[in-house]
């Protein structure tokens, strides 16, 4: 079938059974490429590219394919399973909604909408009072942006400057796209915003020595020599946690300048915590890390559990700039993702999961750097934080990125019963849901490595 990234023809592997995995039929298993077959006939492609598994159900760190075969998952669907796959507390929290009955009012108030608004505000903490609640990641970027404008505006400034970081990504709306600096992808628009502008990734290995606040400063001359007044003409900093990619965070002392910057020109920070927040980390967010307080932070992703729900959250000045009915959505705050929301906060909280996440991250890196001991000229890089890894792989030959490699390694973990994250690039990412056992954690990073050794060796 055109346009798939990995094959859909079945192929014999070893089978194999152990507490966490069950492979039984060849993979991907007899039935996969039929259901992809009626895909493809309705449904638009870009919705191709991850590994061909078909997913049955999912519950805790586990997958289960239509053959019955069970996955370790390393990929949370793309770190929004942070309390685990069908989590009780949410799904029972979902039926009792639903058994009221109310899961939809527009934007009617209802009682579910406080209860999860009030423990959302005191799970940010500290100078956080108010959220607005949307359904998509990128929805949450693209208000993040609006609110940063307004404030501008209001505060008088001449332009509505808004500084991102090269490579950072922020979803697939308009305003989104432009923010992102991913020139393919926002190709289609046409045009870009000349009020929103990149600066450099202090990426580890560009570093070459520079602190990370000297790095920035280059950056901001770059823009400065554009003629960019940093006091008049910029509204706000937008700033992805980590680069998604990689999981590569940001030196401390870069942000911590970015801050310093914002404060000094009266501009907003906003942290696009999609991938970073409710625990991955090993924080409840993930900025904690660079110990700055930003002015927004844009939620999603492991915030409904599963349910589409992503927000804004700020200081009740900056969230209350739009005059009322001028940001809303149809299902924003709806009572079924709110009782979502909430029993989500309520599981990280009783299961003390934030912690764990820090706990187990430890052992996690620890791990996957006793792979790299093994691969030193495969493996040229484990970047990460908490239960967010990734491995950066290369060509030992040249030292260059090497996708292709890390393609057939992702695929091969897949044979063998683990799922982790396809970039489509040089890294594969693993953030398995928090809840993870130990003992499943470690089973899975074995696999990773047998994984490398195979590939290696054809
Ligand atoms: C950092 C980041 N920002 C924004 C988004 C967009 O979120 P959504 O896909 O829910 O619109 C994503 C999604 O992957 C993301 O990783």
């Amino acid at each position: 079938m055109a346009g798939h990234s990995f094959s859909l023809i079945p192929q014999d592997v070893p089978k194999l059974k152990t507490d966490h995995r069950l492979i039984q039929t060849a993979i991907p298993a007899p039935g996969t490429a039929e259901v992809f077959e009626r895909l493809d006939k309705v449904e638009s492609r870009s919705m191709h590219g991850q590994l061909p598994l078909i997913w049955e159900r999912a519950e805790d760190s586990s997958i289960y394919d239509i053959a019955g075969n069970q996955w370790i998952d390393f990929t949370s669907t793309i770190f929004v399973a942070n309390v685990g796959h069908s989590n009780r507390r949410v799904t029972s929290a979902i039926k009792e909604t639903l058994d009221h009955p109310l899961y939809s009012c527009y934007a009617y108030a209802n009682p579910v909408r406080a209860n999860y608004l009030e423990k959302l505000i005191s799970f940010a903490g500290e100078p956080f009072e108010k959220a607005f609640l949307l359904s998509a990641g990128t929805e949450a970027t693209e208000a993040a942006l609006k609110l940063m404008r307004m404030h501008g505006q209001k505060a008088g400034k001449r332009r509505r400057g808004i500084i991102c970081i090269e490579n950072n990504w922020h979803g697939r709306t308009l305003g989104a796209q432009m923010m992102s600096s991913n020139l393919g992808q926002r190709a289609w628009i046409g045009y870009q915003d000349t009020d929103i502008h990149h600066i450099p990734f202090p990426y580890p290995w560009e570093l070459e020595g520079q602190s990370g606040e000297e790095f920035l400063q280059q950056g901001l001359n770059q823009l400065v020599a554009k003629g960019v007044d940093l006091t008049q003409d910029v509204c706000g900093f937008m700033l992805e946690t980590f680069q998604g990619w990689g999981a590569v965070f940001y030196p401390k002392d870069f942000v911590q300048a970015i801050d310093s910057v914002c404060r000094k020109n009266g501009i907003l920070l906003a942290f696009d915590e999609m991938q970073a927040g409710f625990g991955r980390t090993g924080k409840n967010f993930g900025f904690q890390h660079y110990e700055v307080t930003p002015d927004l932070i844009c939620t999603g992703k492991g915030m409904g559990g599963g349910v589409p729900l992503s927000g804004v959250i700020g200081r009740a000045e900056i969230m209350d700039l739009p005059e009322v009915g001028n940001m809303s959505s149809t299902h924003s705050a709806n009572p079924l993702v709110c009782a979502a929301g909430l029993a989500v906060l309520e599981e990280l909280e009783s299961r003390n999961l934030v912690n764990e996440a820090e706990r187990k991250g430890k052992l996690f890196r620890e791990a996957l750097e006793s792979i790299q001991k093994q691969f030193p000229d495969r493996i040229s890089w484990i970047l990460g934080n908490g239960m967010i890894m990734a491995v950066l792989f290369q060509d030992p030959a040249t030292g260059k990125a090497d996708g292709s490699f890390t393609s057939k390694v992702a695929e091969r973990c897949m044979q063998k019963g683990v799922l982790v994250v396809h970039t489509g690039r040089e890294s594969i990412k693993l953030g398995p849901p928090l809840i993870i056992t130990d003992k499943a954690l470690l089973e899975g990073i074995a696999v990773l490595g047998e994984s490398i050794a195979e590939v290696a060796a054809e």
